[in-house]
């Protein structure tokens, strides 16, 4: 019986997709309806194709031999790749693998038929190519990818068409260039790498009944470079904000509102990639986690959020690092944080205003951190980052202590000053102002006498810049003691009043902003003297962090 049907097959070798009937246990009739052979390939030229159309038959007589009822053979898929050194393989079916693996040989091309096709039911599939990306969908035994162009293909996706599709699942696994075989993809899933111009080297494919056990894992049939970070947040007198991306703002900054509430998804769905994040919550804590687009925070109850933590999940989070930085209340933008770590404070009751997230590459550098805006009390101004030449603070007030001099500050500043000679007079130690808000001008023409006493790069050591002084943006003071004769030298920071300083400025606000040993980073001699107004929290952070604004901001 197997040797008939093996017979006429091979009388008729020029078919390709065969039907076979079988009817009753002992007649064994048997009838082959056979359809013309439509593709390029014949199966003389193609003895493995022709091996497995003869299995499928043989399993097919034996099934209806047991069984006692009519079936169609098996649907199944052959195909066949253009491989790199080598072209065209033979067509292989159902599971089998085309290409190469472990030999570091490219497919450039890919061929995917249906076989045994009793029904409404085609296939389509497109290629990711070096350089050109996606392909249009070709179908039925046509070539996708290129041959003779030396170009990879990268990924693929598959899928079946036709009124009778929905009866069947189409599986398919890569073995991608460093990865190896990845798992497998099904429908029209992509399967392989994007972004990473990695090659793809071989290939199976399986049709199956709809609703068979996948052939194997499923998890991570893909991996891209391509994460869409999105997210939105809830915020006070606004509500939802509306969706933003990949780095951009969320929230507000510069205005004074609080975050609410926070979602975080992956808007590439095939990447494998998800987000879980928790935030801290006033009166509240830390809310547990929350994952994909659910909201974290509150809506509604005038809660501020005030930290947040953030970090990936799915087959391939161990590919990337999530970074995130916050604006929060006193600070500005905080350093980017990354994979769980905390952004923004908890314990300090600062709101969050605005957020930034963004995923990158294992091992790439991270993002820059985003500078402070002017108006900020934790402006950063240095050697690298300067003022308008025409700004001026719009609070400046005379300060009312003892000094050398008459100066002003910025309201805030001059308040906490206050309190901060108050603290040191309770030790019984008298500060006195020295100089507070400088103009560009002023600082123009202090920057020019100290080139004449001391040459550029002594001045360089003293003096900022005009536009490069903490002093105009009012929130400087030079402070002095009678112990020093009043004047602005390094021994003050060995008196008592500058040890007070040094211990206590933080309490009130403030912080030595050139302290000893910092001056390759700073750019400036050790100032025990030069106060830098920052408000409590901030002051206190960067104080017990032990950096200087430069380190702790992470900007230079
Ligand atoms: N002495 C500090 C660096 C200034 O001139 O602002
Ligand atoms: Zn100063």
């Amino acid at each position: 019986m197997i040797n008939d049907i093996k017979e006429g097959l091979n009388k008729m070798l020029r078919l390709r997709a065969i039907r076979i009937t079988l009817v009753g246990l002992c007649g064994l009739a048997l009838l082959l309806v056979l359809t013309p052979l439509c593709g390029s390939v014949s199966a003389e030229e193609n003895p493995t194709q022709t091996e497995n159309a003869v299995k499928a038959a043989s399993d097919s007589v034996g099934q209806a031999m047991t069984a006692e009822r009519t079936v169609n053979a098996a649907m199944g898929c052959s195909y066949r790749t253009h491989v790199q050194n080598v072209g065209w393989q033979s067509f292989v079916s159902n599971g089998v693998i085309s290409g190469t693996e472990g030999q570091g040989l490219r497919l450039e091309g890919i061929e995917v038929n249906l076989e045994n096709v009793s029904s409404d039911v085609g296939i389509e599939y497109t290629t990711h190519v070096q350089n050109v990306g996606w392909q249009n969908y070709v179908k039925n035994g046509v070539m996708s990818g290129t041959s003779g162009q030396s170009l990879r293909l990268e990924a693929i996706k598959i899928r079946l068409t036709g009124a009778d599709a929905e009866n069947y699942d189409l599986y398919y696994q890569v073995h991608a260039q460093n990865f190896g075989w990845l798992d497998w993809a099904k429908n029209d899933a992509s399967a392989g790498t994007e972004g990473f111009g990695l090659r793809l080297e071989g290939i199976k494919i399986m049709v199956v009944p709809k609703g068979d056990p996948a052939p194997g894992a499923t998890d991570r049939p893909f991996v891209t470079t391509n994460i869409q970070t999105v997210y939105q947040t809830h915020i006070q007198n606004i509500g939802w904000q509306g969706w933003q991306k990949n780095g951009e703002l969320s929230g507000t900054t510069g205005q004074n509102l609080r975050l609410e509430a926070i979602e975080i998804k992956n808007d590439n769905s095939e990447s494998n990639v998800g987000f879980e994040y928790q935030t801290h919550v006033q009166n509240l804590g830390w809310q547990g986690w929350k994952k994909d687009g659910e909201m974290s925070g509150t809506s509604n109850q005038g809660l501020r959020l005030e930290g947040i933590q953030i970090r990936l999940t799915g087959a391939n989070a161990n590919l990337f690092d999530v970074y995130y930085e916050a604006y929060v209340e006193g600070f500005g933008w905080m350093p980017w944080v990354m994979n769980g770590e905390t952004a923004g404070t908890e314990g300090l009751g600062l709101r969050l205003e605005g957020i930034r997230i963004i995923v990158q590459l294992k091992g790439s550098q991270g993002p820059s951190p985003t500078k402070n805006e002017l108006g900020s009390m934790a402006q950063l101004v240095n050697k690298n980052h300067s003022v308008s030449p025409d700004y001026v603070p719009d609070d400046l007030v005379w300060v009312n202590l003892p000094s050398t001099r008459d100066t002003q500050l910025r309201a805030d500043a001059a308040e906490h000053l206050i309190q901060l000679f108050n603290g040191a007079s309770a030790q019984g130690l008298t500060l006195y102002c020295c100089s507070g808000y400088r103009s560009y001008a002023t600082q123009s023409a202090l920057y020019q006498w100290n080139v004449e006493m001391y040459g550029v790069a002594g001045a360089e050591l003293v003096s900022a810049r005009p536009g490069m002084s903490e002093h105009q943006l009012g929130l400087a003071m030079d402070v002095t003691s009678a112990t020093v004769d009043f004047d602005l030298v390094e021994s003050f920071g060995a008196t008592a009043e500058g040890q007070f300083i040094r211990d206590h400025a933080h309490e009130y606000g403030f912080i030595v902003r050139y302290p000893q040993g910092k001056t390759n980073i700073t750019g400036y001699a050790y100032e025990p003297w030069h106060l830098r107004y920052l408000g409590v929290p901030v002051a206190t952070t960067i104080h017990n962090s032990g950096k200087t604004m430069e380190e702790f901001y992470g900007i230079y």
